[in-house]
């Protein structure tokens, strides 16, 4: 399909830009927009993404706005396709995703009405943190129809998943398929049971306590990351995550992902934003897909969604 549609990626920090680079990279998009608060930041970026076209050999071209939290600047995003909020600050060692829930909140809300006014017929990809409450936040402040606006965070946490099953199998990681629904953060629910290796179930492969170790790693991956770190969280894999889910929107591919999606009646669970797996194509979600669990996982999903939905529900009164 020829090269076509603008997405737009708010905030410039190390997530914004490696997704920005990345969409542009795909060479699928007519435009990717960047934009940040810190004047300047976006559009040297802007120019530095775009010499390095003729390298990487794609023509997608990417414009770097400098805005205000009082919306102006935002014209740039002006009928965006796909609007990608990276907005907000990361974490610092030793902290929850759930202490910036205050700080973030304010910002977020701020940039998704600038996107409400600006792209109102826009997909909204939340990466910012809190997530599920972010996404939630977003969906508030827009006012956009629930399956316009999609969380990122089961694409991550089942790629980290992935990534400590393949190693501690020594399989290749192409051959490894793992799944995590639920939250992003202490209430996030892999799903072993639908877990493979070289096609095997990884409840074959290993044992429940190696099993119950490495999900322990994956919902600690993040904050591992933010340790070593020490200024700043991950950002290749969470920039990889949500370029691909933007790509399948863009592209109307159907293609299943897990991720944070209004929830309404499946699984047993009502009103809320959760992590489950879900059809993404033009519009936003296309459909809730009700992965088959044990017991337990099912359990765990029931409890992650209670736990989202009191904070989502503290987040109408921020
Ligand atoms: C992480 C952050 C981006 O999990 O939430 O790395």
């Amino acid at each position: 399909m020829a090269r076509h549609g603008k997405v737009s990626v708010i905030g410039s920090g190390f997530y914004g830009t490696t997704t920005a680079q990345r969409l542009a990279a795909y060479d699928i998009f007519d435009t990717v927009v960047l934009t940040d608060i810190l004047e300047g930041k976006p559009e040297g970026v802007a120019l530095d993404i775009n010499q390095s076209r003729s390298i990487e050999g794609y023509q997608t071209k990417v414009i770097g706005a400098t805005t205000t939290p009082d919306g102006e600047g935002y014209e740039a995003i002006a009928d965006s396709d796909i609007v990608i909020i990276t907005a907000g600050l990361p974490r610092k060692p030793g902290m929850s995703r759930m202490d910036l829930l205050e700080v973030n909140a304010g910002i977020v809300g701020g940039v998704a009405k600038n996107i409400a006014k600006h792209a109102p017929n826009a997909v909204i990809l939340v990466v910012s943190n809190p997530l599920d409450e972010m996404t939630a936040l977003t969906q508030k402040a827009s006012g956009f129809p629930k399956e316009r606006v999609i969380g990122q965070a089961g694409v991550l946490d089942t790629a980290r998943f992935t990534n400590f099953v393949a190693e501690a199998t020594g399989a290749d990681v192409a051959n490894v398929k793992t799944l995590t629904l639920g939250s992003h953060g202490e209430t996030m629910v892999p799903v072993p049971s639908v877990s493979t290796v070289n096609g095997k179930p990884l409840t074959e492969v290993l044992s429940a306590e190696v099993i119950a170790d490495l999900v322990e790693k994956t919902r600690n991956g993040g904050a591992e990351i933010v340790a070593l770190l020490k200024t700043g969280s991950a950002y290749y894999a969470p920039s990889a995550a949500v370029a691909r889910m933007a790509k399948a929107v863009h592209e109307d591919s159907g293609a299943v992902f897990p991720v944070c999606a209004w929830v309404d009646g499946e699984f047993g669970i009502s009103g809320v934003y959760l992590g489950v797996e879900a059809q993404l194509g033009k519009g936003g979600i296309k459909k809730i897909v009700e992965t088959p669990l044990d017991e337990v996982e099912l359990e765990n999903l029931k409890v992650a969604a209670e736990a989202v939905r009191s904070k989502q529900a503290d987040i109408a009164n921020l």
